[in-house]
């Protein structure tokens, strides 16, 4: 029995299905989406929170404020609401409408930037909107997961750990990399165990983690429009890319076993499966890490409506254009697609910001940034209530 008084102090971390069954090759999925955030995102979240308290720089002044795709947004409003300190989370029009929900409902404020910036997309206008927030008021206290180390050494201390517990002979680990927090901390404890490890970075095609180009990419976790400052490829062995298309099949397939997992689970599984696919090794162990669950994506990856429009009617058809995608290549770079950009922005009562905010150094004097009220109702003040 596990009984808990504070949210954040539970997560299930010995939990893996056995793909052989539903995929046809040996692959066991690690499922982080077993704890009160419902992501990976509750371990970084916290080791980041617990690091700045004991650093001294959260008072009972400070406003929580981090940039977030959605999981981490929605761990630190957890944390935020369980230990008592205010939560502002910036985030984009790419952000599922119930993660922003979620957030909402745990008494956190969301923004949403609705237009990227020219050559950073949609992160560069967050971490303008957030660096600008900083310079106003003094009293937000920014996370940064995306330089934090805290966000990998969470990973360093407990995930890699505990794959490493649950298989002593593991041969290939598959980590999807979005700031690269999962990755690095992986990576850095296997380099350092006591048996070689390969490291399968997976990442989409339209990110530029790994020297691609920037591409459209419209599901949440995975992928940057800018180089995660996390990265340190020494460590990583090779790196996948995946179409999106190949992303919907994959969390389809696996829905219809039962198994309802997040769009970067599709994702980390495709590119596992092409890379096994490819290796013809059928005796190696193998473990890919699903960093959530599917409940956040239904009226994304699994709405039909919303896949149509983006991936094609034939998607999800047997022998459609990702059916017939070219076999597994392991790739240094992606194959690039350039396909015509189509925002799906989704409001749904949550209140958006933009168009892109200026950089910091270009904000009008005396102007602000909207602010959610935290009722639905704007306000145009900075700091308020904070
Ligand atoms: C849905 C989803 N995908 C991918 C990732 C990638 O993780 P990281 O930011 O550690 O690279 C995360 C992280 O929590 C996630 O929540």
């Amino acid at each position: 029995m596990s009984v808990i008084s504070a949210p954040y102090t539970f997560n299930e971390e010995d939990l893996y299905v056995d793909l052989r069954p539903v995929l046809g090759r040996g692959l066991y999925l690690k499922c982080e989406g077993f704890n009160f955030a419902g992501s990976i995102k509750l371990k970084p979240a916290t080791e980041m929170v617990e690091a700045a308290e004991r650093a001294g720089v959260l008072t009972p002044r400070s406003v929580l404020l981090e940039s977030s795709s959605g999981n981490m947004g929605v761990a630190l409003s957890m944390i935020a609401a369980s230990k008592g300190y205010r939560f502002l989370c910036v985030t984009d029009s790419r952000c599922n409408l119930s993660t922003r929900l979620v957030m909402k409902a745990l008494g956190a404020q969301v923004h949403v930037i609705t237009e990227p910036s020219a050559e950073g997309g949609f992160l560069r206008a967050r971490i303008d909107y957030v660096r600008a927030l900083c310079s106003l008021d003094d009293r937000y206290v920014w996370l940064s997961q995306y330089t934090n180390p805290e966000n990998w050494r969470a990973h360093y201390r407990r995930t890699g750990p505990a794959i490493a517990r649950s298989f002593p002979k593991l041969d290939v680990l598959f980590v999807g990399a979005g700031t690269t927090g999962t990755l690095m901390g992986c990576a850095r404890y296997f380099r350092h165990w006591h048996r070689r490890v390969r490291i399968v970075a997976v990442d989409s095609v339209g990110s530029v983690t790994f020297g691609g180009a920037p591409g459209r990419r419209m599901l949440p976790g995975l992928g940057m429009s800018v180089c995660p400052p996390l990265l340190d490829e020494s460590y990583v062995d090779e790196a996948v890319h995946v179409e999106e298309a190949d992303t919907i099949r994959a969390c389809h397939h696996l829905a219809r076993r039962g198994f309802l997992f997040g769009g970067s689970t599709g994702t980390v599984v495709s590119g596992a499966m092409r890379w096994l696919a490819a290796h013809d090794s059928p005796g190696l162990t193998a473990v890919a890490i699903a960093p959530d669950l599917g409940e956040r994506y239904l009226e994304t990856v699994y709405q039909a409506n919303w896949v149509e429009a983006l991936y094609g009617e034939d998607v999800l058809l047997p022998g459609g254009p990702a059916a017939d995608a070219a076999p597994p290549v392991l790739v240094s770079g992606p194959r690039v697609r350039h396909p015509s950009r189509r925002d799906e922005a989704r409001t749904g009562g949550i209140r958006t910001v933009g168009p892109g905010r200026p950089a910091p150094g270009s904000w009008p004097a005396g102007s602000a940034p909207l602010r959610d009220a935290g009722d639905g109702r704007a306000s145009d003040t900075v700091g308020e209530g904070a």
